[in-house]
C-alpha cells in the first residue's frame, strides 16, 4: 500500500469546521480505495499562538518541509488583533509559505453550472468559468524589506513596504504560466503596472523574454493590474491563465471567487519547484477564504473550497487525476442535487450546514 504523509493544518474560525469534512473523505479513500493517507495534525495562527506564543512552532514547520503535502485550513480572526506582529495569526501561514518555497499559488475559478445564478453577475458573464489565476507567492510587497513603521519624531510615523521582484522569481513564475495554460485553454495575460512601478516594468520585460524562449506557442498578452480588474468583472470568459505578482494575485483571486457565486467556493494549490533528484514537489493546499470570523462556529460555512483544495492536492502531489476528478464531479452533483450552505443559497434550493454539504459530498464520491 502507498504511503502519503498529510499535515493538516486546520487553523482558526472555519478552518477547522471546513477541514472536518476533508477528513471524512481521506478515511474514505483509506477504507475504500486503499488511498494509505497517513495523517499528521498540529496547530496554526492563532490557535497556535494560544497555545505556544507562536503562530508555527519551528517542530510543526519541519512537519511540513517533510511531509507529501501540507493541507491548510485559514488562520486570524479579531481575538489576535492585538497580538505583535511578528507573531500574527498569518505570520504562520507566511513563515509556511517562505520556508517551503512555494512561489507559485494556483487559484482556479470555476463556476458550475448549477451556480451560474448564484453569482452577483449576470448568468451569461459567469457560465462555464474557468480561469486560473497564477499568483506569485513568495516575493514581492509581502517579503521586501524593509518593512517596519519608522517614528520620525515630529508626532508622524513613516509605514514602509518594498516591492522587490528579481529576474529569477519573475522567470520561474512565467514559466509556471506558460506550462499551465498548454495543459488548458493556451493563452496567458500577465498583469502588473509597469506604468508606475520599476518592479512592473521588469515583470513585463521577462515575462516577454521567458515567451520568447521556448513559450511562442502560447498566447500572451499583457494588462495593467487595475484595468485586468476591471475586465475580471466585465467579461472574465476572455482568460485563461492569468499570471501576476503576490498583492495583485491576492486581489484579483478575491474578486474572481465572486464569478463564482462565494470566495467559499475558491481552493487553491501553492506549490515549489520540483526537487532535481526525485522529481518531487514541496506543495500546500488552502481554500483561497480567510477564518470569517463572522460565521465560524455556527456550522454554517461552505466546506467546497476545502475539498476542492484537496481534490487539488490529489491531482498535483500525488497524480491521482482520477479520484480528483470524481471529487470534482461529486461537488458538482451535489450542487446540481440543489444542496446550497448559505453563502451560495437561492430560491427553490435545499439550504444545508456545513457537515451536510461534506456528508453529502463524500456519499455522492462514494457511489461515483
Ligand atoms: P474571509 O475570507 O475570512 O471572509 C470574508 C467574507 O466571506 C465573510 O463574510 C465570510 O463569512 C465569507 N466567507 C469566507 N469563506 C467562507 C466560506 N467558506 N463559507 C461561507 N462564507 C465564507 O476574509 P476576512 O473577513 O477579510 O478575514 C478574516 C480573517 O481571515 C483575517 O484575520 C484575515 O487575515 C484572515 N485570512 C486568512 C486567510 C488564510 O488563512 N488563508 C485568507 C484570507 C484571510
Ligand atoms: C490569502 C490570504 C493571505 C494573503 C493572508 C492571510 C496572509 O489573504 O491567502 O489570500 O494575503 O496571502
Ligand atoms: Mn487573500
Amino acid at each position: 500500500m502507498a504511503s502519503r504523509k498529510l499535515l493538516l493544518l486546520p487553523g482558526d474560525g472555519i478552518g477547522p469546521e471546513s477541514m472536518a469534512e476533508v477528513k471524512k473523505l481521506i478515511a474514505a479513500m483509506n477504507a475504500d480505495l486503499n488511498a494509505g493517507f497517513e495523517t499528521e495534525e498540529a496547530l496554526v495562527g492563532g490557535s497556535a499562538y494560544d497555545a505556544h506564543g507562536q503562530s508555527i512552532s519551528e517542530a510543526d514547520v519541519a512537519t511540513a518541509m517533510a511531509a507529501d503535502a501540507v493541507l491548510f485550513g485559514a488562520v486570524g480572526g479579531p481575538k489576535w488583533d492585538s497580538v505583535p506582529y511578528e507573531v500574527r495569526p498569518e505570520a504562520g501561514l507566511l513563515r509556511l509559505r517562505k520556508d517551503m518555497e512555494l512561489f507559485a499559488n494556483l487559484r482556479p475559478a470555476i463556476c458550475y453550472p448549477a451556480l451560474a445564478a448564484s453569482s452577483s453577475l449576470k448568468p451569461e458573464v459567469v457560465e462555464g468559468l474557468d480561469i486560473l489565476i497564477l499568483r506569485e507567492l513568495t516575493g514581492g510587497v509581502y517579503f521586501g524589506e524593509p518593512k517596519e513603521i519608522i517614528d520620525l519624531g515630529n508626532g508622524q510615523k513613516r509605514g514602509v513596504d518594498t516591492q522587490v521582484y528579481e529576474t529569477y522569481e519573475i522567470e520561474r513564475i512565467a514559466a509556471a504560466a506558460f506550462e499551465l495554460a498548454r495543459t488548458r485553454g493556451n493563452k496567458v495575460c500577465s498583469m502588473e503596472k509597469r506604468n508606475v512601478m520599476k518592479s512592473g516594468v521588469l515583470w513585463n520585460e521577462v515575462v516577454t523574454a521567458t515567451h520568447k524562449n521556448g513559450y511562442q506557442d502560447v498566447e500572451l498578452t499583457h494588462m495593467l493590474a487595475d484595468a485586468g480588474g476591471m475586465q475580471l468583472v466585465r467579461w472574465p470568459k476572455q482568460f485563461d491563465v492569468i499570471v501576476t505578482d503576490n498583492l495583485f494575485g491576492d486581489m484579483l483571486s478575491d474578486v474572481a471567487a465572486m464569478l463564482t457565486g462565494s470566495l467559499g467556493m475558491l481552493p487553491s494549490a501553492s506549490l515549489g519547484a520540483p526537487d532535481a533528484a526525485t522529481g518531487k514537489r514541496k506543495a500546500l493546499y488552502e481554500p483561497v477564504h480567510g477564518s470569517a470570523p463572522d460565521i465560524a462556529g455556527q456550522g454554517i460555512a461552505n466546506p467546497i473550497a476545502m475539498i476542492a483544495s484537496f481534490a487539488m492536492c490529489l491531482r498535483y502531489s500525488f497524480n491521482m487525476v482520477a479520484e480528483a476528478d470524481r471529487l470534482e464531479a461529486a461537488i458538482s452533483a451535489v450542487l446540481d442535487d440543489g444542496l446550497r450552505t448559505r453563502d451560495i443559497m437561492s430560491n427553490g434550493m435545499t439550504e444545508v450546514g456545513t457537515t451536510q454539504m461534506g456528508d453529502a459530498i463524500v456519499a455522492k464520491f462514494r457511489a461515483a
